[in-house]
């Protein structure tokens, strides 16, 4: 397989695929990585000689990605989802176990080769976890310790992956509540057909109708968005579908891609219509990799239905096609203007803007990028009406909204409700009990105390990109503040100080404390931290990386003064455990190897 890399008419093949294009960098290397699963120095090599770029370029843009590898790892490679959820789950219970019988240390090779064994951030089965991906292209799910212990053996006995029970990798969509997006899909095509009839114009009028608003967080006006790319002069208009879903808990957007897609691709070239765009693409997160072939196959159903290509619908002129782009393991390239780096073969950077991407986008052309969820919604608003949308949920949130219900309850899955839903109705309806907490919109979302659980899902009030984390009061939400304070550190780019250092910060104030070292100073820093890095941040990511801290610590505090040894300052250089490796090397443990002068 090896030998392959390196046979120059294998690579050349793979580049001329890819049109020697420069921007599918990040596609040729995930490409060229799955023949050996890793990316050695010479076919990088290759790689920049082939498409132009210089080394330190596509050195610069593989070291980015998680998914990309420039060291050799093992034949096999498991990952283990790491959300909080998948810990309540047990997962690290069962990542030990796995360890243990594969005789492999984790975040490790294993000796011969053959095995390594990680953690990721979520990847996006909070609702059939603890869950793994294997390879980067298949996932199992429901792990239990008989599932470990099956899996530790095929993996002994070299049983490629595609060979294992297909049960292992069976994906539920888990769709617990239906309202209109979940609901039975409409005709493909039908949409279209309506927004033809209207014009390119009245179609926008209508989706301003609607009020409709964007699902990936930051809430936008759709109508505005599109009304500002269709304005924005260029050579070339884009349209983006992001379902880069990397928010942990957050698993809605599978299941709309996974049962329908057609309306997301629908609602894809509606926007095209609208803003003249010609390409299209579905920036799909590199964990989804498993969905690929069934999103292919409705692409390819849609054109050969005339819904995609030349000519859509039978209207000359009309020329749009849609691509998918997978994603290679960066939270960060959720935000716009990193998906849009990403997708011209970058590291997922965020931009400085203005400009925004409706304005210059991908390769500087006015670019609409929408959630999956919004896109769905654009295709039941151009086929029911702006008014239709309008009269559902509140005077300020208009429509549906769909959750992913996780954690401590007896119905996770997807549940579409109107805005304006209250909390403890879906509470009520996933079957949790004695709750202490709801996490809502991820960790960069709104921790919910039980006193807030009257409180209204709608922009206006409590809003979500889809998370609902559910924890019993069994919990210890200091833990569930920490586990996320891990994955903002270790998912930031590093690309501006104040995200890069607070966040290393967070987590070395919140471990001092974890470790019983903390004092009530500790947690004004943390304070202080906050404030810093919601104003001093580049992008989202680093703004809202303290959210659930500050959340956990109005609302939970027992749960951090537990564990503050002095309510006064306490140094978070601990002398003592610093020397024991010293102590370990010269074999002593008198009382100056502890650091303490000797006593006569
Ligand atoms: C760190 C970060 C991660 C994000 N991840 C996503 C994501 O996974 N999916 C998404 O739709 N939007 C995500 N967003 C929001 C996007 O930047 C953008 O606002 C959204 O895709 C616009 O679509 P909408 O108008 O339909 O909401 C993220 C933002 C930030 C700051
Ligand atoms: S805030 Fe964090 S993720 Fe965003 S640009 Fe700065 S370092 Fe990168």
């Amino acid at each position: 397989m090896a030998a392959d890399l390196f046979d120059r008419e294998a690579l050349d093949a793979l580049l001329a695929r890819h049109g020697r294009d420069p921007h599918r960098l990040v596609q040729v290397l995930r490409e060229l990585q799955a023949e050996a699963g890793w990316l050695p120095p010479a076919a990088l090599q290759a790689v920049a000689q082939g498409l132009g770029l210089t080394l330190a370029q596509v050195q610069g843009v593989a070291g980015f990605y998680r998914f990309l590898h420039l060291r050799p790892v093992g034949s096999y490679r498991i990952l283990f989802s790491d959300n909080v959820t998948d810990r309540m789950a047990g997962s690290e219970a069962l990542l030990a176990d796995l360890c243990r019988r594969l005789g492999v240390a984790p975040g490790r090779v294993s000796e011969d080769g053959l095995v390594s064994v990680d953690r990721c951030s979520c990847t996006g089965l909070g609702d059939q976890g603890p869950a793994l991906l294997v390879n980067h292209q298949q996932v199992v799910t429901r792990l239990d310790a008989t599932r470990v212990a099956q899996l530790a053996d095929r993996v002994r006995q070299r049983v490629p992956p595609a060979w294992w029970p297909p049960e292992w990798s069976r994906v539920d969509d888990n769709v617990q509540r239906a309202e209109v997006l979940l609901a039975a899909p409409p005709a493909p095509g039908a949409a279209l057909e309506a927004a033809l009839a209207r014009g390119a114009a009245a179609t926008l009028a209508e989706l301003d109708a609607s009020r409709l608003r964007g699902r990936g967080g930051a809430g936008f006006a759709t109508a505005t968005k599109w009304r500002l790319a269709r304005e924005a002069p260029g050579a070339e208009h884009v349209v983006v579908c992001n379902a880069d879903e990397g928010e942990p808990g957050t698993f809605k957007d599978r299941v709309l891609l996974s049962c329908h897609a057609d309306e997301v691709f629908e609602g894809m070239t509606l926007a095209a219509f609208v803003t003249r765009a010609r390409l299209g693409f579905v920036y799909l997160r590199g964990e989804y990799r498993f969905l690929l072939e069934g999103l292919e196959a409705v692409l390819a159903r849609r054109r050969a239905a005339g819904l995609l290509g030349r000519g859509i619908a039978g209207r000359a002129g009309f020329d749009f096609d849609i691509e998918i782009h997978l994603g290679a393991g960066a939270y960060v390239c959720g935000e716009e203007s990193s998906l849009i780096e990403s997708l011209e073969g970058r590291r997922g950077t965020p931009r400085i803007r203005p400009p925004f991407p409706v304005q210059q986008g991908y390769r500087g052309w006015p670019t609409v990028v929408n959630n999956v969820e919004t896109f769905c919604a654009c295709t039941h608003v151009a086929l029911r009406g702006g008014a239709w949308w309008a009269a559902i949920g509140t005077p300020k949130s208009s429509g549906t909204k769909i959750h992913s219900v996780s954690g401590d309850c007896e119905r996770p899955g997807v549940y579409e409700y109107p805005y304006g839903t209250r909390v403890e109705r879906i509470l009520e309806d996933c079957g949790a009990r004695d709750t202490q907490a709801v996490q809502v919109g991820g960790p960069s979302g709104t921790c919910l105390s039980a006193f807030e659980f009257g409180r209204r899902i709608a922009f206006e009030d409590v809003p979500t990109a889809g998370a609902f984390m559910v924890f019993d009061r069994s919990r210890d939400m200091f833990e569930v503040a920490r586990a996320f304070a891990h994955f903002f550190a270790h998912e930031s780019c590093g690309f501006c100080t104040p995200c890069r250092v607070g966040t290393a910060l967070v987590v070395k104030r919140l471990d001092k404390l974890a470790a019983g070292h903390g004092s009530r100073h500790d947690i004004d820093v943390l304070y202080e931290l906050d404030k810093l890095m919601h104003t001093a941040t580049h992008c989202g990511l680093g703004a809202t990386a303290c959210n659930p801290l500050r959340d956990t610590i109005l609302k939970f505090r027992p749960a951090y003064e537990r564990r503050l040894k002095s309510l006064h300052f306490e140094p978070a250089f601990d002398l003592d455990a610093e020397l024991a490796v010293a102590r370990r090397l010269t074999g002593r443990d008198d009382a100056a190897a502890h650091g303490r002068e000797e006593t006569a």
